[in-house]
Parts: structure tokens; sequence; C-alpha cells
């Protein structure tokens, strides 16, 4: 849904009040990509068409970009459990799941210092 990074975490925007935010590092989809590039993870959703609405999209984003950041390779079902707290009643999610556990695959298992270098 509405998720952002505040300070590295995960959250839900939509219960924060602003005021709780002061002084703290704010992250939304927009950093995700790099010169207008799609970042690894955010290709790996587009590859799998992970895609929900306009706002659960960047929610998902953001916290696929949690779960992949602490580098540790992931079965889809754990997936699908970090995944658990953000679900709407819109669609499915195995897609979502899928472009995970790619990225994961890719990144994590076959070099778990490769994460942190390219989501930050
Ligand atoms: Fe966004 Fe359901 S509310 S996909």
């Amino acid at each position: 849904m509405c998720t952002v990074q505040v300070d590295g975490i995960a959250l839900k925007s939509c219960l924060m009040l602003a005021p709780q935010l002061e002084g703290a590092c704010v992250r939304t989809v927009e950093s995700l990509a790099v010169d207008n590039k799609l970042n690894g993870l955010q290709a790996s959703f587009h590859r799998h068409h992970a895609l929900q609405c306009g706002f659960c999209t960047p929610g998902f984003l953001m916290l696929a970009t949690s779960i992949v950041e602490r580098g540790e390779m992931l079965s889809r079902d754990e997936i699908r459990e970090e995944i658990s707290g953000v679900l709407c009643r819109c669609t499915g999610y195995e897609n979502i799941i899928s472009a995970i556990h790619e990225y994961l695959q890719e990144t994590v298992a076959a070099n778990p210092q490769s994460v942190a270098k390219e989501l930050v």
C-alpha cells in the first residue's frame, strides 16, 4: 500500500503523522531509479508484470527494497509472509513474489555484497 522507508525501515506512511518524521530519512519509490533507469529490483518487477495499482506498486517496491537490503536469501513462502502486511483485495501476488525471489536469487544468492551497492 503506502509503504515508504523511514530510516531504512519499511513503514506505512498512511499511519504516520508528518511531525513524527522530523529529522528522519524518508525514502520513496522515486529514489530507486538511477539516471532514469530502473534498478534491478524494479526491472524484475517489470519482467514479472508484478504490478498493482499506482499506490500499491510503489509500496511493494519499497517493502521489497527493505527485504533485499537485508541481504538474506528467502524462500517463496518466506517472501509471502514478509509481504502479508501490505496486501489488498485487488489481485494476486504470485508475480510480486516471483519478482522478489528472482532478484534475491540473482543478487543475494550470487553475491550478498552486491545488493547493498545497487540499492543505495
Ligand atoms: Fe492498490 Fe489494491 S489498492 S492494488
